[in-house]
């Protein structure tokens, strides 16, 4: 038997991945931040068996998970023979509450990818390069990829970016990041906490046939060359601009797919219109961004941190399901954790 342990966590797109090609590739490159302090711990143990995963949450057995994580494994089979006829016994636990509505499927697949990289090696004695991990992760989610590295990762091949690639996330290079963008910290305000109206699996599909994908490829990849040019000159306002244009545009291509879908509550588009105003009022730059659902990312420079939490306190909260919202600091998190 083997045993791997690890923490790995989620992270937020600022160019979003939205649509795919083949085996989980992007249909254009995203770039992401990762979230240090919202994250999955796995443990993953092996045993001789029939090839089988079992899932375990918080302890409880849950058969529902199984399904998912044994396609993790089966995608990772070609590549890792040793994997045929072993069963995997997978304990997972979230550090943000499961009913917050955050995707768990960055963090989770990230983790697991992680355990899977250790076990390789146990069985192998090969150390797989974090290259390896990224795209492992990939086959799981194709967001995953980019939660192995921090505190800003690339996914999918362009031309800005040397050494960037469709099967698994880089790095952005720290020694051109600008000194405006090293402290951020995001506050996710939980505005929906049920499940998601669409599964992103389903989301991506839904660009297949839709009439403005491929105007939102080119413009994803024209923002991803901007984006460079802004993380290293430090322009935050250029930053807020392109950040919360990428995020409209992802609920826009919601709401004009067939089927169509509206993803934002009236609470989302309150939260999303108090930040606008307290920015313009008070000049502090808190920027907005959303995944596939409801709930809103607050991002912000660390050193504002007293006013952002002023606004939230005083304002936002009372728009969030519960009162909830979730803080991380943005920056690296994964850790081998003594299985
Ligand atoms: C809107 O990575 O969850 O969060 O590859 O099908 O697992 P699958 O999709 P997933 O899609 C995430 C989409 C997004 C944008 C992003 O994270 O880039």
């Amino acid at each position: 038997m083997h045993v791997a342990a690890f923490r790995c966590p989620s992270n937020i797109a600022l160019v979003k991945y939205w649509g795919k090609k083949g085996l989980q590739l992007p249909a254009n490159a995203s770039i992401s931040f990762t979230l240090r302090d919202l994250y999955t711990e796995t443990r993953v143990e092996t045993s001789k068996g029939e090839g089988r995963a079992e899932v375990y949450v918080d302890g409880v057995r849950q058969p529902s998970f199984d399904a998912k994580v044994q396609a993790f494994f089966d995608r990772q089979k070609p590549a890792m023979t040793w994997m045929d006829g072993v069963d995997f016994r997978v304990y997972t636990h979230n550090n943000f509450p499961h009913s917050s509505g955050i995707a768990s499927s960055a963090s989770g697949m990230g983790a697991l990818a992680l355990c899977a990289g250790e076990l390789h090696r146990q069985v192998s004695g090969e150390m797989l390069p974090t290259t390896t991990i990224s795209s492992m992760a990939r086959l799981g989610s194709g967001s995953a990829c980019r939660s192995v590295y921090g505190p800003l990762a690339i996914w999918g091949e362009h031309p800005a970016y040397p050494g960037s690639s469709d099967q698994f996330a880089v790095p952005f290079p720290e020694q051109e990041l600008h000194e405006n963008f090293r402290q951020w910290e995001d506050a996710v305000m939980i505005v929906e906490s049920g499940r998601k109206a669409v599964s992103s699996t389903a989301g991506h599909k839904l660009l297949d046939a839709h009439p403005y994908a491929a105007a939102r490829y080119a413009t994803a990849n024209a923002n991803m060359e901007q984006l460079q040019g802004i993380l290293r000159s430090g322009d935050v306002a250029a930053f807020t601009a392109l950040v919360e244009s990428e995020a409209l545009q992802l609920h826009a291509m919601m709401m004009c797919s067939m089927p169509y879908y509206l993803l934002m509550k009236p609470a989302s588009l309150e939260i999303i219109r108090r930040v606008w105003d307290f920015r313009e009022q008070t000049g502090v730059p808190l920027v907005i961004t959303l995944d596939a659902g409801a709930n809103v990312h607050v991002l912000y420079p660390a050193q504002f941190k007293t006013q952002a939490e002023e606004l939230i306190n005083n304002s936002l909260v009372s728009l969030c399901e519960n009162g909830q919202y979730l803080c991380s600091s943005i920056g690296e998190g994964v850790v081998q954790l003594n299985p």
